[in-house]
């Protein structure tokens, strides 16, 4: 097998085109692999645009064992990062057997193929998420895991645990599980981004829409939690530098640095930022007014959550880079050549 070529299932999306992009940048050789189910093909072309690379991509749904086994017999790659998963947590709730049945399925077809075909190395798209309301902060990767309230959560934790039963079982078979943080921002080139379809559920879509005039007004969830400014905590992570953790994750299996053949680690930047403090960079660092108001809380969200980013600074010897003012900018140039404004 190619050591140096990797599977991208959810490579047309957010977080699968950027990293896609990191990955062929550090020098791995890219086949994606999509449904376009809430993507299109636009991520494709804007990661062949900025790479100069024509990156093979293929439309397969990864719960179709059948067709999905077809893109292990025509591509050589060791290693696979698996993206492509549902993710509304609002949807999960109102429809769970939709995200069992797909984050779970395609996930098992993932280390089932994998073992079929002889591959190596599995990188899972987890969550912090996982740690729900926790008991201290920052959360390391030994903070316990809380029950989860949905059951998108359940997907991440119910795939951690898949993972690490299946690498404690299969010798062949590696794994690491990153728990993504708040990831926002798009790439520098404005090329690639958040596309949400519908109205944003996550905070800065809503805000770079509102700014872009196709929502009227964010709404802040809750002004009176128990933190400085009343708002929530969050630890946001550019999306650049999450890309980047996939590359040091892959990069450890493949050259055979893991000190375990399953490990997690959080990928934040170990900063607290509140929804006020976030809404008042994006305001500043682009020169524009947001229209906001104080809405009441939303329904399940915790009150603060970010990262001790210890282990992944040490052991993948990754950090993230990219200050939030450029984050932000880069959230907004990317609304805007999406828009045409
Ligand atoms: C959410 C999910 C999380 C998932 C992640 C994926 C919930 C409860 N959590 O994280 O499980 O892994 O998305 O991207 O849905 N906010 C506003 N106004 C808005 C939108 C958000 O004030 O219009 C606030 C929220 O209350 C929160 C913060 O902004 O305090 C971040 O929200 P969001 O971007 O939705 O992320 P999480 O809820 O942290």
């Amino acid at each position: 097998m190619k050591k140096n070529c990797v599977l991208v299932s959810g490579g047309a999306g957010y977080i699968g085109s950027h990293t896609a992009v990191e990955l062929i940048t550090a020098g791995f050789d890219v086949v994606i692999a999509d449904n376009l189910s809430n993507s299109d093909m636009s991520g494709v072309e804007g990661v062949r645009r900025i790479t100069g690379v024509d990156v093979p991509f293929v439309n397969v749904d990864c719960c179709d064992r059948e067709a999905f086994a077809e893109v292990f017999r025509r591509y050589d790659f060791d290693s696979v990062i698996h993206f492509a998963a549902y993710k509304a947590v609002g949807e999960s709730v109102a429809d769970p057997m939709k995200y069992y049945r797909n984050n779970l399925t395609s996930f098992m077809n993932v280390i089932d193929l994998m073992r079929e075909y002889g591959r190596s190395n599995i990188v899972f798209s987890s969550s912090a998420t996982v740690y729900g309301e926790a008991d201290e902060l920052p959360v390391t990767e030994q903070t316990p895991r809380k029950p989860a309230t949905s059951a998108y959560g359940n997907t991440k934790q119910m795939c951690e645990d898949i993972l690490r039963d299946s690498v404690a079982a299969y010798s062949s078979l590696k794994g690491i599980a990153l728990r993504y943080f708040n990831p926002v921002g798009a790439h520098p080139s404005a090329l690639i981004g958040e596309l949400p379809r519908g109205v944003p559920q996550n905070l800065v879509p809503y805000i770079t829409q509102t700014a872009a005039g196709i929502r009227e007004c964010l709404s802040i969830f809750g002004d009176d939690y128990p933190t400085e400014d009343g708002s929530c905590l969050r630890d946001y992570i550019d999306i650049v530098d999450l890309a980047k953790a996939h590359v040091a994750a892959i990069s450890r299996m493949v050259e055979q640095k893991n000190k375990e053949r399953y490990e997690v680690f959080n990928v934040g930047t170990g900063r607290a930022v509140s929804v006020f403090e976030l809404v008042r960079t994006f305001e500043r660092v682009n020169d524009l007014k947001l229209n906001y108001k104080v809405a009441p809380r939303r329904a399940g969200d915790v009150v603060a959550v970010w990262a001790d980013t210890t282990l992944a600074n040490e052991e993948l010897g990754w950090q993230a880079e990219r200050p939030l003012d450029e984050t932000m900018r880069s959230a907004w140039a990317w609304e805007k050549y999406v828009r045409k404004l």
